[in-house]
């Protein structure tokens, strides 16, 4: 007989294009949602909250999207409690293999009586009632009781007893603002599982914010002392105001300390950082360098002391390995002289697949462009240059012709600029440096009235004669989008990141973040 006991699993429930996506700016496409999910997917994420269907036709249309195409992960959609928000979660969500509908309602005497202008009585009643509906359609429903951790536990056992009886099979508690301690949280959800006389009838789940920095901690703790076996969290920590649990940090601390935790956990660790990067790429959110396990100096050693201590015994100084989680050794990879076949191959080692046979001979003949400037190009160049192919609408409207400037010391910057959109436009302008004018340049011709909201550039890899890759955040009428442009040169980069984002704002694709329409 045997005598092994399997370990508890620890569900890892991702919230990027949920909950992430409330971060301002970081509204995303149908399609690069799709492009997330498959990475979310490959990665083994057991369950992806693929958005909010009832807030807008644009995030319905991207959940059912998702729903109809991942096959390996659950995909789920949160839903407000009532019948009419669920029934669109489950319209867009019964396509799936395997779905979840997820309904909050808020249990905290501050929300309910100032947001909801509800009585407890009436809060009860419309869980009850929403858990019910949702489970008449669907066998996987979560309840939330939104700002769980400021509700009075009395009454949230009541709420949650009667969630599981209607049928609940994930209690999830967040901590919506992020006010929670972590040794009392872990106790109030241990709590609650000891006097919710049907609590072993529902897998327990915690969603945390990150205010007070403490969002993983709370997360780790409730898993701990509460018993918990679902985290709710998203890539690179993303989230509203201050983000939520990070994917990567509550993923590896529980690798990493399995000593401690003892707890299975599904995850292919060594798609964390590439999708780390098409996360940041899509949203245009920089990962800090100093970011645990994803930030660029993560597995960087700057002394002297420790270097030559990684250099003897690497766990001197590294408790994890990089290649673990997903960094490549930054060998070289390909150069100008690697063949079709070479691409292809090295995009598959690193999980990227492109859609049809034309988006890989676009591909390759941007790296062919690439290769002509940059001699040794990286599998960070690979990844930056496909991120920033596949976020190119099928009609551009606006094309980067040829560009050029001029700036000295002592001199106002000059660019000029020829784009196409059914002819040639040249424009030439002054700046405040080149970049400013090569935008200004842009703008005579396009006239598109945007407001820049965020400019940022970014070393690919190491080296000044690394790529840059540029995002620009440009916010018109209400819409806000993102474009990603890469180059050696980043003054082109910068102009190819501006165009990019001209063009989503033409398509018409990109809609504004969902929930700020609720
Ligand atoms: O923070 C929160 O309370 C939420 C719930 C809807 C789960 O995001
Ligand atoms: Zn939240």
């Amino acid at each position: 007989m045997s005598t092994h006991l399997s370990k508890d699993r620890l569900i890892i429930f991702d919230t990027t294009m949920r909950d992430g996506e409330q971060s301002p700016g970081a509204s995303m496409t149908r399609d690069e949602k799709l492009r997330i999910a498959r990475a979310l997917e490959r990665m083994r994420v057991d369950v992806i909250e693929a958005g909010f269907p009832a807030s807008s036709n644009g995030d319905f249309e991207a959940v059912r999207a998702i729903a109809n195409t991942v096959k390996d992960s659950t995909v789920c959609g949160l839903c407000r409690a009532n019948d009419r928000d669920i029934q669109r979660g489950i319209d867009a969500l019964k396509g799936a293999k395997s779905w979840r509908v997820h309904t909050f309602i808020a249990t905290s005497p501050l929300h309910m009586e100032k947001k909801l202008r509800m009585t407890p009585e009436q809060v009860y009643e419309q869980a009850r009632l929403s858990v019910r509906f949702a489970r008449n359609a669907c066998p996987d429903v979560e309840f939330s009781p939104e700002d769980g951790s400021r509700s009075e536990l009395d009454f949230l056992c009541r709420v949650l007893e009667a969630a599981i009886k209607e049928g609940a099979t994930t209690i999830n508690i967040p901590d919506t603002v992020g006010y929670a301690v972590p040794q009392q949280f872990g106790e109030f959800i241990r709590k609650l599982r000891e006097r919710i006389p049907n609590s072993d009838k529902a897998l327990w789940s915690v969603h945390c914010h990150n205010d007070l920095g403490l969002a993983v901690a709370n997360s780790l703790a409730a898993v701990q002392l509460g018993g918990v076996r679902q985290i709710e969290c998203t890539v690179n920590g993303l989230g509203e105001r201050a983000g939520n649990t990070s994917l990567e940090e509550v993923v590896m601390a529980v690798k990493t300390r399995s000593d401690f935790f003892d707890l299975d956990v599904g995850i292919d660790t060594t798609h964390i950082v590439p999708t780390s990067r098409l996360v940041s790429q899509i949203t245009g959110f920089v990962v800090q360098p100093n970011k645990a396990v994803v930030g660029a100096n993560a597995f960087a050693h700057a002394s002297g002391i420790h270097q030559d201590g990684v250099l003897k015994a690497r766990q001197t100084y590294e408790i994890m390995r990089a290649e673990d989680v997903g960094w490549s050794t930054n060998k070289i990879v390909l150069g100008k002289l690697s063949g079709r076949n070479a691409f292809r191959q090295r995009l598959k080692e690193l999980g990227i697949e492109l859609d049809g046979e034309e988006a890989y001979n676009k591909a390759f003949q941007r790296f062919k462009d690439l290769a002509d400037k940059k001699a040794d190009i990286f599998d960070e160049d690979l990844q930056a240059l496909v991120a920033q192919e596949a976020g190119r609408t099928t009609e551009d409207h606006w094309h980067l012709v040829t560009m050029s400037q001029a700036s000295g010391m002592g001199e106002r910057p000059r660019a000029a600029v020829v784009l196409r959109d059914t002819v040639e436009k040249r424009a030439e302008a002054q700046g405040d440096g080149p970049v400013d004018a090569t935008f200004k340049a842009i703008e005579s011709i396009a006239k598109s009235g945007a407001e820049l909201l965020l400019f940022s550039v970014n070393a690919v890899t190491t080296g000044t004669e690394s790529q840059g890759e540029v995002t620009v955040r440009l916010a018109k009428g209400g819409r806000v989008v993102n474009g990603v442009g890469g180059d050696t040169d980043i003054v082109v980069a910068s102009a190819k990141a501006y165009i990019a984002a001209l063009n989503k704002l033409e398509s018409k694709v990109e809609r504004v973040n969902p929930q700020h329409q609720l």
